[in-house]
């Protein structure tokens, strides 16, 4: 392994200029290639990252001998492919979430990971950040007893735009895999595999969730209780609540820096963990470590626990009959 890892970022979107960004505030990670299939984009994406290679397709990338890790940042449907791609070029991959857009697509990725011996993780940056490291060891120390009820949301409104990957179901859209994910990898991270699952959808116009909600209840009666929308704003909260006191994050999901504790008959305790660069170079610290240590899964986020999110999500697909098309 080079002193520096070299990474090869696939889509250069929204959230690639993000991860870019925050690579380089890592001293031993190197930006080695970008690529992608709009030339401007292309050129402008390598510019401002001073990246050496360019290259005008994913399958180019994929087989750069100078990449070590692929970062896919591309929409939903996707991700299977493009994993696919690239390990079977012999690449690591740090994967955006959901990992796959279905349970089946994300075991067959996580078997294919684990047959080549590569290293594979979904890049559910939250469960990265130190304000959530934090968040592990207090509960992991007893502070707030025995979770007992989880409430999260992750809700915002967009502009409908039929062919945007948010609302067009050919692209796996809708507000379940795109922002429910976040929550309900919370409550896999603290509750492990729910008992049962229920839940509602409000689908749109475009055919995929523009909101939904959910209960989870577990084997010791916990419950935990989400919602998704990508037409109403919501909270951006999660409050974990123990027989011995509560979590309280304000939005958990975007660069969280504070929590409440709150204890009763105590006052609010309040414990700050500032965050440096985009946030995202945690995640890809992380993924390097293990890289640099021939592990083929991280595990904040194993490989098992993204195939049992994908099942949750995919059990609440199920109660709706919401199916994509490329399941048919
Ligand atoms: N961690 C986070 O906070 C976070 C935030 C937002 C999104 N995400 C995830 O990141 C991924 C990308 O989201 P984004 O917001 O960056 O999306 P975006 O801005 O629309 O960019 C997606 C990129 O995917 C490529 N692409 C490949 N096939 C495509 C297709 N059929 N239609 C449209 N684009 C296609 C395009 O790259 P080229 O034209 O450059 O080839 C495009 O630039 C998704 O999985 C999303 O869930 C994560």
């Amino acid at each position: 392994m080079p002193s520096k890892i070299r990474w090869g970022i696939l889509g250069a979107g929204n959230i690639a200029h993000s991860f870019a960004k925050g690579l380089l505030s890592l001293p031993d990670a190197g930006v080695q290639s970008v690529a992608s299939r709009t030339p401007d984009k292309l050129e402008t994406f390598a510019a401002e990252y001073g990246i050496p290679v360019r290259h005008a397709s994913y399958e180019a990338l994929a087989s750069d001998p100078s990449v070590d890790v692929v970062y896919i940042a591309v929409p939903h449907s996707s991700h299977y492919d493009m994993i696919r791609l690239c390990l079977e070029h012999g690449k690591h991959v740090v994967c955006e979430k959901p990992m796959t857009y279905c349970a089946l697509r994300t075991r067959e990725a996580a078997a294919l990971a684990r047959n080549r011996k590569l290293f594979l993780m979904e890049a559910m940056w939250t469960r990265f950040f130190p304000l959530m490291q934090e968040v592990r060891i207090r509960i992991a120390r007893g502070e707030i007893g025995e979770i007992r009820m989880i409430q999260a949301d992750f809700g915002f409104r967009a502009d409908i735009h039929p062919e945007g990957r948010l609302f067009d179901p050919n692209l796996a859209g809708g507000s379940l895999l795109d922002v429910g994910v976040y929550p309900i990898s919370l409550f896999h991270m603290l509750l492990g595999k729910p008992r049962q699952i229920t839940g509602f959808a409000a689908m749109g116009g475009t055919g995929v969730d523009e909101q939904a909600a959910w209960v989870f209840r577990y084997d010791g009666g916990q419950l935990a209780i989400g919602s998704s929308a990508v037409r109403t704003s919501t909270p951006h909260e999660a409050l974990i609540a123990g027989t011995e006191g509560s979590i309280h994050i304000a939005s958990p999901w975007w660069k969280p820096t504070r929590m409440t504790l709150r204890h009763p008959g105590k006052p609010d305790a309040t414990v700050e963990h500032p965050l440096e660069s985009t946030g995202m170079q945690y995640e890809a610290a992380a993924a390097m470590e293990c890289i640099r240590n021939h592990r083929i899964e991280c595990p904040v986020i194993p490989l098992d626990e993204s195939i049992a999110i994908a099942e949750s999500m995919d059990e609440l697909r199920r109660q709706w009959g919401f199916v994509y098309p490329m399941e048919h």
